[in-house]
This record gives C-alpha cells, sequence and structure tokens, in this order.
C-alpha cells in the first residue's frame, strides 16, 4: 500500500494501471473511517481492478471554523482499516497541496440551484467546497468509477449532475447508509457525541421512519407532518435544524407524478449536526 500527499505519484500511478488496461475506482473521504466508508471501497474493489482512497478534510467545505477545527483526523487507523480492505493507493494531501494560493485564490465549480437549496441553504458555501474538490480529485485521479453514499443525498445528486453537466468521463456508483444496530446512520461526527448524546441520536432515524410510516399511510399535510416530527426530537433533546420532504429525483417539491419522497433531516445534538435521510417508495 502507497500512502502518497503529492499529485504527480498519483497520476503517474493511475496512468501505469490504465496503460495496463486495468480499470480503477475511486473513493474520497475525509478520514476518520468506519464501516459506511468501508463499504465504498468494497463496492470500488467489485468494480474495478485498482482502488485510490483519497483522505482530506477540505478546508473549502467546512462552514463553520470549530467544525473544521475539531473534524476527527485519524490517519494511522485509517491508512491500517484500508490496507486490510486490499486499498493500493492512499491520496493524502495538505491544503496546501490542494489549495497552493489559498482557498479565495482557487477556481471553484458551482452547480447551480443543487448547492443553494436544502442543505446548501443552511450551509452557505459548503456545496460549492464540495463541488470543487471533488472536481480537483477526479482530475488528479482520473478514475473510470467513483463511489459515494447516498448517507449524502444531497452531495450525491449534486456530482451526479456535476459529472453529467461537464461530460466527465467518471461513473457514480450510489451506495445505500450504513447504519449502527440502533439504526443511527454511520457518521465520522458521531464519535463527537458523548455518552449521553449517543443514546438519544437514533431517535433522528427513527423519526424518519415515522414520517415515512405516516406518508406511506396517505398522510399529506407536509408541513403539520414535519413540526409533528420537531416536536419528537426535541422530546428526545435533539434540536431539529431542517426537515424537508421532496421528490427524490428532483430535490423539488412533491408534484402528482413524483413516484419516490425523500425525507432529508438535519438536528443538533450538542455541538454535533447529525444528517439522515429516507427514501419512501409512493407506488
Ligand atoms: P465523508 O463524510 O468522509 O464521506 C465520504 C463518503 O462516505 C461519502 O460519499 C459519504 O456519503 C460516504 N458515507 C459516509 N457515511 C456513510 C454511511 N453511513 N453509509 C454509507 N456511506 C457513507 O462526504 C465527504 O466525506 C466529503 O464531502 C467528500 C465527498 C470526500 C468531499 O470532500
Amino acid at each position: 500500500m502507497q500512502v502518497v500527499a503529492d499529485i504527480s505519484p498519483i497520476r503517474e500511478q493511475v496512468v501505469k494501471w490504465r496503460r495496463d488496461g486495468k480499470k480503477v475506482a475511486f473513493v474520497p473521504t475525509m478520514g476518520h473511517l468506519h464501516e459506511g466508508h468501508l463499504s465504498l471501497v468494497r463496492k470500488a474493489r467489485e468494480l474495478a481492478d485498482h482502488v485510490v482512497v483519497s483522505i482530506f478534510v477540505n478546508p473549502m467545505q467546512f462552514d463553520k471554523a470549530d467544525d473544521l477545527v475539531n473534524y476527527p483526523r485519524t490517519l494511522e487507523e485509517d491508512t491500517a482499516l484500508l490496507n486490510n480492505e486490499g486499498v493500493e493507493l492512499i491520496f493524502t494531501p495538505t491544503p496546501d497541496i490542494m489549495y497552493p494560493q489559498g482557498l479565495e485564490q482557487h477556481t471553484s465549480v458551482d452547480v447551480p440551484v443543487l448547492s443553494s437549496i436544502l442543505e446548501g441553504h443552511s450551509r452557505p458555501g459548503h456545496f460549492r467546497g464540495v463541488s470543487t474538490v471533488v472536481t480537483k480529485l477526479f482530475n488528479i485521479v482520473q478514475p473510470d468509477v467513483a463511489c459515494f453514499g447516498e448517507k449524502d443525498f444531497q452531495q450525491l445528486a449534486l456530482i451526479k449532475k456535476m459529472t453529467d453537466d461537464l461530460a466527465l468521463p467518471i461513473e457514480i456508483i450510489g451506495l445505500p447508509t450504513v447504519r449502527e444496530m440502533d439504526g443511527l446512520a454511520m457518521s465520522s461526527r458521531n464519535s463527537r457525541l458523548t455518552v449521553d448524546e449517543r443514546q438519544r441520536a437514533p431517535v433522528l432515524a427513527k423519526t424518519l421512519r415515522w414520517i415515512s410510516s405516516q406518508l406511506r399511510g396517505g398522510r399529506s399535510d407536509f408541513n403539520d407532518l414535519v413540526l409533528d416530527a420537531h416536536d419528537q426530537l426535541r422530546a428526545a433533546g435533539l434540536e431539529p435544524d431542517e426537515i424537508f420532504i421532496r421528490d427524490a429525483a428532483t430535490l423539488q417539491m412533491p408534484t402528482d407524478t413524483t413516484s419516490q419522497l425523500v425525507i432529508l433531516a438535519a438536528a443538533f445534538l450538542g455541538q454535533v449536526r447529525l444528517i439522515d435521510n429516507l427514501i419512501v417508495d409512493m407506488a
């Protein structure tokens, strides 16, 4: 396994693989890896001959300075996990390598609409940071296929649109959210929860399942439904940030032709902002 911070050795290795007619899969991450990330790595191995994983806590996508500072960094454990999974190449650039002239001077990629609605509205600049860094990572690694999690539902939609709009020759694969036994979606930020918060955290997923059962039961008063869900979260000690019920294909308000809904939720538990989502088949 090679762990490389510079751009040129990554390019050279991938060029060699491609020259040999091998297929390359890529999994971008911000590290502090868990089973959710590893599920993407395993799929990547299935889909290609070689897997590249990047670990980069991307400053451009953090809208709050303290979140960036407190983001868990566990490079040694992460590389051991990836070694176990048979990953051959890990790209671990520093901010100086990715943004040599600073964030303000860097060319950015902006995906209209999808970057400013929902999660993008709560976290201004976040998705511009994501689409910019993923474009740069794609250009460095030049994979045939890249894997992303449905855990970050809007991010996945944004990457698919960006890849399509810019005609990037990369297949984007979305994979289901991996959860703890009690339903909590795995997330690098979960390790920042106190013992008490960790016990309360599954209420977010439980509330999503409750909304889903109400929708499938025919309830269509979305505004009141969301307010009831807020009450359930507050009763369990979570502070709801946003809950949206949208068309899963467009992320816009549902219409008569909507066949799948997605419930997108974000809630604070102490200092940590948890996000989760659930798809609801209406057929
Ligand atoms: P990060 O939060 O580290 O997530 C890396 C990838 O793992 C993303 O595609 C995310 O959706 C996926 N993932 C996270 N938790 C998951 C879970 N419980 N089940 C399945 N997949 C899960 O998302 C990012 O990093 C960054 O925004 C990045 C794309 C790397 C750009 O900086």
